[in-house]
């Protein structure tokens, strides 16, 4: 059964989504662990109220956040790493030795609107500036170039006229949900 670590930094609403899906059976995999940047995010809630072990593995602890991660990783045999609302870059050895293992869930359709500070609602905004008639979401794997690794899957929404940030957001978040979810079991039943 594939073993999968999740990385978090905020409300853990990726997560919860991986976590129900494991348990209607959608996903034959387990989440052995969940690591998060920070140590106030909900999505650690979701980890005690669902015992699932987790680390906070922050900047401010740790000075290189991203070996820290790796030896957890290798320590815990894991196969599958899912960045589900990470907002740390991962680098260094990390991304080789867990290469084409890293996924990560990304609130645009790469590779518009994606690299260094696009992300969470910096990422809407930018696409209502451009104008875009649509949006959406997008798993790719994770390599050296941020939000630049190979895409899994994507999931379209319309931009509607009278769309703020905020209302893009929510719809788009709703199909990260779905796209991580069919993303990860396309990746373990293959
Ligand atoms: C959301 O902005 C989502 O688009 C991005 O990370 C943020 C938080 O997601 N992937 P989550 O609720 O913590 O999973």
């Amino acid at each position: 059964m594939f073993k999968i670590a999740v990385l978090v930094s905020g409300g853990g609403t990726n997560l919860q989504s991986i976590i129900d899906a494991i348990k209607q059976k959608q996903i034959n995999a387990k989440i052995e662990l969940i690591i998060s940047s920070s140590r106030n995010a909900y999505a650690l809630e979701r980890a005690k109220d669902n015992r699932i072990p987790s680390f906070v593995i922050s900047k401010k602890d740790f000075a290189n956040p991203s070996d820290e991660i790796c030896n957890i990783l290798i320590n815990h045999n894991i196969d599958l790493v899912v960045l589900a609302g990470y907002l740390g870059i991962l680098h260094g050895k990390i991304l080789q030795r867990f290469k084409n293992k890293i996924i990560n869930i990304h609130p645009a359709l790469l590779p518009k609107f994606g690299g260094p500070g696009m992300y969470g609602i910096h990422v809407h905004e930018a696409v209502l500036l451009a104008h875009e008639k649509e949006s959406g979401c997008t798993v790719h794997y994770v390599d050296d170039e941020v939000d630049g690794g190979k895409i899994i899957l994507q999931k379209r929404v319309p931009v509607l006229p009278d769309d703020t940030p905020d209302s893009l957001a929510k719809r788009v978040l709703t199909q990260e949900h779905i796209c991580l979810v069919e993303a990860i079991k396309k990746i373990t039943n293959d």
